[in-house]
């Protein structure tokens, strides 16, 4: 059901609704995050390789904002030894029901809690990774610094978060570069000029990004210790912030 090619935006819309992670995204879902952000497959494949890493005996790991489970597949597949409690959450409820069919798919049923329900509102428990791959950015800007709090709260000493986003730059030309760069990353993987611009539009004011020194201030405030951008490329990146 979800390996369709994305051709949401192929054709004109007379009018742009704002982007939602409804049915017809679901189905094309992988397909649109491949070919939408740069690096996104390493990025999953190295989040597996950070929870063997860092995942600690009897915490439990989230992926906040898991869509269909990609990150929560490579958590469980390293730490299978270690057997960590995985809980998977998602407020969109096409992909929480597609997240279950997959992870029951791949027997991974029995260690995966899947929530559907909103990551700023949730009670944590004691963890060693935290996964918000591409999520943070879909959040209220005035939620994310509680939202940040409560995770490094419930991080164990030596826990991780695992922040992912598509950022800002506070220099115009630098922005514009690196955006246009994006663009071009785009339409080498097949997406039109029309495309691209009605998922811009579909996007405004849903995705929100920051720049990255928003982003350590904030990490920084909630209490992480140690920050490396691990990944980044064009106006992608992902952090690790470990406490
Ligand atoms: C770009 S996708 C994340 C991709 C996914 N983490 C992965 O690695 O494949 C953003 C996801 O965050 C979810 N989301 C957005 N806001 C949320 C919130 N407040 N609570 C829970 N999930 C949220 C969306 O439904 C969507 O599935």
């Amino acid at each position: 059901m979800s390996d369709q090619q994305d051709r949401i935006y192929s054709t004109t819309h007379q009018q742009v609704a704002r982007f939602s992670f409804d049915e017809t995204v679901v189905r094309v879902f992988p397909d649109m995050i491949r070919r939408s952000v740069p690096g996104y497959a390493t990025i999953i494949d190295m989040i597996g390789v950070l929870a063997a890493r860092y995942a600690q005996p009897d915490t439990c790991l989230y992926d906040l904002g898991c869509s269909l489970g990609a990150a929560t597949t490579a958590m469980a597949a390293l730490t299978e030894e270690q057997g960590n409690r995985l809980v998977a959450v998602d407020n969109s409820p096409a992909m929480i029901d597609q997240a279950r069919t997959l992870l029951t798919e791949a027997g991974l049923s029995h260690r995966v809690e899947l929530l559907e329900g909103d990551v700023a509102s949730l009670a944590f428990d004691p963890c060693s990774m935290a996964v918000l791959n591409f999520t943070l950015q879909f959040i209220a800007p005035d939620a994310r610094d509680a939202l940040i709090q409560r995770l490094a709260d419930a991080t164990v000493p030596g826990g991780i978060l695992v922040l992912s986003e598509k950022i800002r730059f506070a220099d115009e030309a630098e922005n514009a570069l690196q955006t246009e760069l994006h663009h071009a990353f785009k339409r080498n993987n097949g997406y039109s000029d029309l495309e691209i611009s009605q998922k811009r539009t579909a996007l405004e004011n849903v995705l929100i990004p920051e720049t990255l020194a928003d982003h350590e201030a904030r990490l920084r405030r909630a209490g992480y210790r140690h920050i490396h951008v691990w990944f980044r490329c064009f106006n992608f990146m992902s952090l690790l912030a470990v406490r």
